[in-house]
């Protein structure tokens, strides 16, 4: 297999990508972070040869990652992106938010294959990722559990045999709370995800459902499915990862363990499998439960249907206002329930226009940041 580039390798997504490499022996040769870390130095000690791309860092804390990083060490998004579009690589993409944007496109544009979990690529600029990839040639394979699973199961399917996909979500954390019992809860709370083990933003956007709305955006683009025809469904054990359902009425799902190395793996592998990265599946022992998402507690799914509906730049807009608002939740300036609140005001306020360019996506999210930061400062703190 071609050597692999990843992105984002100090988080959630990086970490276990770094173990299904090492569990299937597949050489990394180059890695990318935000900036240094002590997680990165021990990374960096582990690996053999790579090159490193940073997207910023102080000179001094510079230094000490060249002092560990047997290859080269470059700073900017400019470098990160130049990673991800070194030909003849399979490029994981685990950077979290539209800061993934520039090496998605870079990735697919020099014909690689791209297994992305930045969501936010797609979310943000679904058009023009399509394009990049139809240029490049080369291949997007979905990592998000959610994805892969629908990947597999419209895998040999006629398309038109398909009436719906059904996206499944966890419910997160505050799962058959009231709005009213969702008033002060903290950032503490909503980063304990009761199936999966992720980043910060990604959970905080499992408890508010957002996730679950920017996935649907996502599945959008990536499957070329209208959102009338995308339903979310909650299914607190997360063991059906996703279905589709035909038009004869059968439903084909995907069941396994909540574990990322396994569609990691399987974005790396495929069209052929690998050895089990996780432990064994059994069915016995094992209750499913599915249950309506309740949406008047749990907007944000709503606003985020909307603003893929509305496509242009209100997707865009949509995901920098979530990282902003999430920001604010997570340093204790904004409550919970203002989450979906100033995230709908910022796309309302933002407005939409059509983008046909990275400039035009850049733009929208500049201006969203600018709009969201100016709400979170005006809105109600946590008691
Ligand atoms: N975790 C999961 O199970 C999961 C599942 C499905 C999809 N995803 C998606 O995968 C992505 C990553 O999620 P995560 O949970 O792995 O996040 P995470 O644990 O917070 O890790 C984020 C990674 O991105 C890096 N990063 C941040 N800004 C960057 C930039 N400008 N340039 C390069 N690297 C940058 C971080 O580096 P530093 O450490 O230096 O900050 C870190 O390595 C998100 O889009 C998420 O929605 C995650």
């Amino acid at each position: 297999m071609r050597p692999l580039v990843v992105l984002g390798v100090t988080g959630s997504i990086g970490r276990q990508t770094l173990e299904v490499a090492r569990h299937l022996g597949l050489r990394v040769d180059a890695v990318a972070a935000g900036g240094p870390s002590t997680a990165l130095q021990g990374i960096l000690s582990e690996l053999g040869e790579v090159d490193v791309a940073l997207a910023g860092g102080d000179e001094g804390e510079l230094r000490e990652v060249a002092s560990v990083a047997r290859g080269a060490v470059e700073v900017g998004g400019e470098a990160v992106s130049a990673l991800a579009g070194r030909p003849d690589r399979v490029v994981v993409n685990g950077i979290v938010g539209a800061a993934g944007l520039g090496a998605t496109l870079a990735a697919l544009e020099a014909g690689n294959r791209l297994a992305l979990a930045n969501k936010e690529s797609m979310v943000a600029a679904g058009p023009l990722v399509n394009e990049a990839l139809a240029r490049g040639g080369g291949e997007l394979i979905p990592v998000d559990s959610e994805h892969s699973a629908l990947h597999q199961c419209l895998s040999g399917e006629d398309r038109a045999d398909v009436s719906r996909l059904i996206l499944t979500a966890s419910g997160g954390p505050f799962r058959g709370r009231t709005r009213q019992e969702l008033e002060n809860v903290s950032a503490g709370e909503a980063l304990a995800h009761p199936t999966w083990d992720m980043g910060g933003r990604i959970t905080v956007d499992s408890a508010t459902l957002m996730n679950k709305g920017l996935e649907v955006i996502e599945a959008h683009h990536l499957f070329g499915v209208g959102f009338d025809s995308i339903e979310v469904v909650v299914h607190p054990q997360s063991i059906v990862h996703s279905a589709i359902e035909f038009l004869d009425g059968a439903l084909k799902a995907h069941v396994g363990h909540p574990d990322m190395r396994v569609p990691i793996q399987y974005a790396l592998t495929y069209p052929r499998r690998g050895p089990n990265p996780a432990a064994r599946f059994s069915l016995a022992g094992n209750r499913l439960d599915f249950e309506e998402v309740d949406r008047a507690t749990f907007p944000a799914l709503d606003v985020a249907y909307a603003a893929g509906r509305t496509g242009g730049s209100a997707p865009a807009a949509l995901n920098a206002a979530d990282e902003v608002a999430v920001e604010g939740f997570m340093r204790g300036e904004l409550a919970f329930l203002s989450i979906a609140e100033v995230v709908a005001a910022t796309v309302e306020r933002v407005g939409s226009g059509s983008v046909s360019d990275l400039a035009g996506i850049l733009a929208a999210d500049a201006e969203a940041r600018r709009v969201a930061r100016e709400l979170v400062s005006t809105a109600r703190t946590p008691a």
